[in-house]
């Protein structure tokens, strides 16, 4: 099945489809909820970049909490494995099935409940598609606290699962901040209605935390209530080079203290980074394309007053020019210009793909560490890959994709452990933001204490007894503790 998972085996306690099955689904869903064409199955058992494969022959859209509810319900009795699906662009093997599980798409739950336009706060339900609440909300006034380059196709209630982080996070933070309720149901069919839209509420455990970043492990999202920040009038975006990774560090550190509350992003990029961006990408041009240099760094800023934020940018440029952290520069004229300067940042990983193989790690790195793992990569690979570093620099987040023309054992044996235990060693995270998924669910020892890990395993097993909830997406009881 899955390119790398091949020691996972098929866990025997799980019970295999059967036509009663089938027919019970069909009862709570209609014929239209119960997908078994295996066209359109074949599509939900492969990831966004076709690298892990499941052999699921049922797909499930439910349109309802009710009908979520009954589908774990039936589930849970039966032992059937599920994976919950949102609009599958997770990156690290998690929303597709490993072997037969059935896949919950959430795609049939796309309603906005409700916007309270005083407070910015919106609900609806998990399968809304983050463009499409983006579209909605800056119609009212407001914006989604998270973007990202997947927002066309993922769903809020994946982006919870997941506790995205993306493009915004520097400035409105993570969505442990920025959720404020949610409604889950969980592995027996339980709704757990979380849902409140209260910016404080200290009564016991905040248990909706439990669900943000679990991957559907401890249950299935369906209603989601997210605190949406003012719009502001004005954004500016800027595009820069830098010779060196030490003068992207200096700059972000000036943009903090020179742009303060007006900076809403941070992003770098290697020099690899744009070649590939442009050379695979249609349309895509190096907006400094004179004076090709090693790094290049695209900051924004949104603020409430277009000709103050303006002219701050524009002496921040000024100065880092004549400190000589920026090498060249410019600040995009209109917002045609500013979406180009964005589709080079947000187009690598659509870039990455097309080459053949990519092998992906996204890791939290203190900054000043951060640029040396793709450089040491780089002499371990010579010239059988190739290595691009970018990436959430504001947030101390490396995406270091591999590149080659096709996965082999022989590459990633160069790649891996060492790039776990790289990063062991820095005390940072093998997964900033993409969560674990198939891809790292036995890698977690890298970055959690073995206490840690099995207080996962105890709430596991208290929310998900049968285990039938996304499995072999954490890491088993038995895996061995590597050490760092
Ligand atoms: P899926 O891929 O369908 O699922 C992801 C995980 O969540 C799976 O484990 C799945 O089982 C679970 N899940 C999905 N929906 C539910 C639900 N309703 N209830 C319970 N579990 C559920 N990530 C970032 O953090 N930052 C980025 O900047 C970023 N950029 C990206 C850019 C591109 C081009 C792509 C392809 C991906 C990017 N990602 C990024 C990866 C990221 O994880 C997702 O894009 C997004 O958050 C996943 O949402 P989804 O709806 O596609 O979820
Ligand atoms: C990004 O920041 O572009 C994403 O997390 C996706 C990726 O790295 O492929
Ligand atoms: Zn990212």
């Amino acid at each position: 099945s899955a390119a790398t998972a091949t020691n996972i085996q098929r866990n025997p306690a799980y019970s295999e489809l059967s036509s009663d099955d089938v027919s019970y689904f069909k009862s709570v869903l209609g014929e239209t909820g119960v997908v078994l064409d295996a066209d359109r199955v074949a599509v939900a058992n492969v990831d966004w970049m076709g690298k892990y494969r499941g052999a699921s022959q049922l797909l499930l859209l439910p349109k309802s909490t009710a009908e979520v509810s009954k589908i774990l319900s039936y589930c849970n009795t039966r032992r059937l494995a599920v994976v919950p699906q949102g609009g599958n662009t997770g990156l690290v093997g998690g929303s597709v099935p490993v072997y037969d599980e059935v896949i919950v798409g959430l795609t049939g739950m796309d309603k906005i409940i409700s916007f309270d336009n005083v407070n910015g706060i919106l609900t609806c339900e998990a399968g809304c598609v983050l463009e499409n609440l983006s579209t909605f909300v800056e119609n009212e006034g407001f914006i989604m606290p998270l973007d990202l380059g997947a927002k066309g196709s993922c769903h809020i209630g994946g982006n919870v699962s997941t506790n995205a982080g993306g493009l915004r996070f520097i400035r409105y933070g993570s969505l442990h901040g920025n959720v404020l309720g949610l409604e889950v149901v969980l592995a027996d069919g339980t709704i757990l209605d979380m849902l409140t839209t209260l910016r404080k509420d200290n009564t016991g455990y905040d248990l909706k935390h439990l669900f943000i970043g679990s991957e559907g492990s401890l249950g299935i999202v369906t209603k989601v209530s997210v605190l949406t920040p003012a719009k502001l009038p004005s954004t500016n975006v800027a595009f820069l080079s830098c010779n060196d990774y030490t003068s992207c560090q200096k700059l972000l550190l000036a943009a903090r203290r020179s742009l303060g509350e007006i900076l809403s992003a941070f992003e770098f990029m290697d020099h690899h980074c744009i070649d590939l961006a442009t050379s695979h990408l249609e349309g895509v041009q190096n907006p400094l394309p004179a004076s090709p240099h090693k790094f290049y760094v695209l900051i924004e800023t949104t603020g409430s007053d277009e000709s103050y934020d303006k002219t701050k940018l524009e002496a921040f440029l000024l100065r880092s020019m004549e400190d000589g952290l920026v090498a060249d520069g410019v600040i995009a004229q209109d917002i045609s210009q500013a979406s180009n300067f964005w589709r080079i940042r947000e187009g690598i990983s659509e870039a990455s793909v097309k080459v053949g193989a990519v092998y992906k790690y996204d890791l939290s790195i203190p900054v000043e560490k951060l640029y040396d793992i793709v450089e040491e990569m780089r002499c371990r690979l010579g010239d059988s890959a190739e290595v691009l570093g970018y990436g959430h620099l504001g947030d101390g987040n490396l995406h270091l994709n591999i590149l080659s023309n096709k996965y082999d054992d022989n590459t990633l044996a160069k790649i891996e452990p060492f790039v776990y235990e790289w990063t062991s060693a820095q005390r940072g995270s093998i997964s900033a933001e993409h969560g674990l998924g198939l891809m790292k669910a036995e890698k977690i020892h890298y970055s959690k204490s073995p206490e840690a890990v099995q207080l996962m395993a105890s709430i596991k097993k208290l929310l998900d007894p049968n285990s039938i909830l996304n499995p072999y997406k954490l890491p088993s009881p038995s895996s061995s503790v590597p050490c760092n």
